[in-house]
């Protein structure tokens, strides 16, 4: 694997590919020393654009794990802030021998010009692009799925084939979403997205998806997973709903709807949550929730994409005895 750049263009077995890994990346992450040689010598240089508090330090910890050296380089405060263009960092880095760059931007399509520009030699991955994509949080919210359903030992090898998955609230906005739609479609599960018709793309009928505009409809109908999305107020430029308190009240998961739930049913959240606006404390802290184990995932999936970037297929790898 060159780069990341998205799901969308990630078949299948590519994508099995990467979850196995990563099932041996956790595999790995329950012993005492949780450090692996593998990436020892390499450097991977965090470059974030845009805000972000979880997937920069899940992919330092995945980098620092796996023995590369991490530089942070974060906009703010940079001389980015003076007008310093994309092309400049990138050769800057490029001239301090960065292995692999992840990227977040807030321009959709950044990270695919920074790995197709010729600007550097380093692989690239997306770690969010404006509402593009966030490939990575889609791999992390499917490994998540399949463990929930197969558990860590029964995952391999399987796809979520059957698995049904609504996905609830901002699409327009969101990366998240778009990213899952193309992964989850990859691997056979079935999608429906839930919300305002304000907050749907409109190119969505060309999406492998059904779209539901009842929530209490979409969670009467069954699913073995419910994907509540942020309302990502920094991106909306109008009004898209009536108002927070309307929200809440029409796609928020609060406590009847979550109470109306299946037996089995899990409730995903990328985070940042907004307790109170699309999802309530008591659903975010429920044994339904899988929010803080999403995190922990979020470590063992970029540990696999930074391995099979930087280390490729090269044999001995550290974690195949371990099976
Ligand atoms: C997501 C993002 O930045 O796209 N967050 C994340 O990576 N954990 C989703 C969001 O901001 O709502």
């Amino acid at each position: 694997m060159r780069h990341l750049l998205d799901t969308r263009t990630l078949d299948r077995e590519s994508a099995i590919r990467i979850l196995d890994v990563a099932e041996d990346m956790a595999a790995t992450q329950s012993r005492e020393v949780k450090k692996l040689p593998t990436l020892r010598g390499k450097s991977v240089v965090n470059l974030f654009f845009e805000d972000s508090t979880r997937t920069r330090i899940s992919f330092e910890a995945a980098a620092k794990r796996l023995s590369a050296d991490v530089i942070n380089f974060s906009a703010k405060g940079s001389s980015v802030s003076k007008g310093e263009s994309l092309k400049d960092t990138a050769q800057t880095l490029e001239a301090m021998g960065a292995d692999a760059v992840v990227v977040r931007h807030g321009a959709s399509g950044a990270p695919r010009t920074l790995a197709t520009s010729g600007w550097i030699s380093a692989g690239v991955v997306n770690a969010g692009d404006g509402t593009h994509e966030h490939p990575t949080q889609a791999l992390l919210d499917a490994f998540t799925m399949r463990r929930r359903r197969y558990g860590a030992g029964g995952s391999r090898g399987r796809d979520l084939a059957g698995y049904r998955v609504a996905i609830v609230g901002d699409i327009l906005h969101s990366r998240v979403a778009r990213s899952n739609v193309w992964l989850l479609a990859a691997l056979g599960a079935d999608v429906t997205l839930v919300g305002p018709p304000t907050l749907l793309p409109q190119d969505v009928s060309a999406w492998p998806v059904s779209v539901a505009y009842s929530l209490d409809e979409a969670i009467a109908s069954g699913h073995d997973a419910i994907m509540m999305l942020r309302i990502q107020l920094e991106r909306m430029n109008a009004a898209y709903f009536p108002s927070e308190r309307e929200y809440a009240r029409i796609w928020g998961l609060g406590s009847d709807r979550l109470a109306a739930l299946g037996e089995d049913t899990i409730v995903l959240h990328p985070g940042p949550m907004n307790r109170g606006l699309e999802i309530c404390s008591e659903a975010a802290d429920s044994p339904r929730a899988t929010v803080r184990e999403q995190v922990a995932n979020g470590v063992s999936v970029r540990m696999a994409v930074l391995y099979l970037l930087l280390a490729g297929e090269r044999e001995g790898f550290e974690t195949k005895e371990s099976r």
